[in-house]
């Protein structure tokens, strides 16, 4: 088969991760007989470098034309400190991920049997561990109405959910569980936040409905955070805000023993996306020592 892809390479070690995984994409072709166009693209600091924008409309038109977005890692330690500037390389991905509808974040945790040393964690607490992250991506406190008032002194990001957003996410979640071990959890904060109460209420409802046959807990996302590293067996599919999903993420990458072995993919309403959950580490660039496992895979 032919198929268009859009290289969005990004800041940091990202155009060095992608270089590698360009080699075993065309190891790919080679072997099963396909063809893979690339068409690069500008996004996040390098993008606003040379353009201004941190998502150029060109690398937008690029990415609605392709069959599929490969992407590096994006941020740069330039903006990271400067509560003042404007325009920031990360609200390239952010707009990347809103423009292309990609509502649904996965990110499979496994463990290697030849790397398990690499863990921090005891190794029959981690060895055998399989679960997939389901973090919604295009909502919550990341998109919802925010604002900064310097005059008063006050600042504010609002966390803001749908029912159909979050059922159109449990779908997914229940979808993936029924291929593996029947099972999700919910993280949430519902004993404290109204908004996790409406995430528990419709996936609870959803879920008598349209899975019954799948099993479904629920869990604080405090008492998460520390099952995740205490537990991590128990989990099969976790389903949960952005947000959320973004911290259990990088500390599901504890795990496995490096940030540099979990991969992502972004599912929507349109192309997918895929990329490292990592980020761009400025400190590694150009040494040649980013792990490029993550990108690969
Ligand atoms: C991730 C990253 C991004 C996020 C940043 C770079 C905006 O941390 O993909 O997990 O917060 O979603
Ligand atoms: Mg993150």
């Amino acid at each position: 088969m032919k198929k268009n892809i859009a290289l969005l390479a990004g800041d940091g070690i990202g155009p060095e991760v992608i270089e590698q995984a360009l080699k075993v994409l065309g190891s790919i072709e080679k072997r099963f007989g396909h063809t893979f166009e690339y068409h690069p693209g500008d996004v996040g600091a390098v993008a606003i470098d040379n353009t201004g924008s941190p998502l150029p409309q060109a690398t937008l038109d690029i990415c609605l034309a392709a069959d599929a977005i490969l992407f590096g890692a994006i941020g740069d330690p330039k903006y990271d400190n400067d509560p003042n500037a404007k325009v920031r390389p990360e609200q390239g991905l952010l707009g990347l991920r809103k423009a292309m509808g990609l509502f649904a974040n996965i990110r499979p945790v496994t463990t290697y049997p030849t790397l398990i040393h690499l863990s921090p964690l005891k190794e029959e607490k981690v060895a055998g561990v399989d679960l997939l992250i389901l973090r919604e991506l295009t909502g919550g406190i990341y998109f919802g109405e925010k604002g900064w008032n310097k005059e008063e002194g006050h600042a504010f990001d609002t966390c803001f959910y749908q029912v159909d957003e979050i059922e159109r996410i449990a779908k997914l979640a229940f979808d993936y569980a029924k291929l593996r071990r029947n099972k999700v959890t919910l993280v949430d904060k519902a004993n404290v936040l109204e908004n996790s109460r409406l995430w528990r209420d419709t996936v609870t409802k959803y879920a008598a409905k349209n899975y019954p046959e799948v099993e479904l807990d629920f869990m604080f996302v405090d008492n998460a955070a520390m099952q995740l590293i205490q537990y991590p067996k128990q989990f099969d599919v976790i389903l949960t805000s952005n947000m959320f999903g973004d911290i259990l993420s990088d500390e599901a990458s504890v795990l496995p023993g490096s940030m540099g072995l979990l991969p992502s993919a972004s599912i929507g309403l349109r192309t997918s996306m895929f990329e490292p959950i990592h980020g761009s580490f400025p400190q590694g660039t150009g040494k040649n020592i980013a792990n490029q496992m993550a990108t690969i895979l």
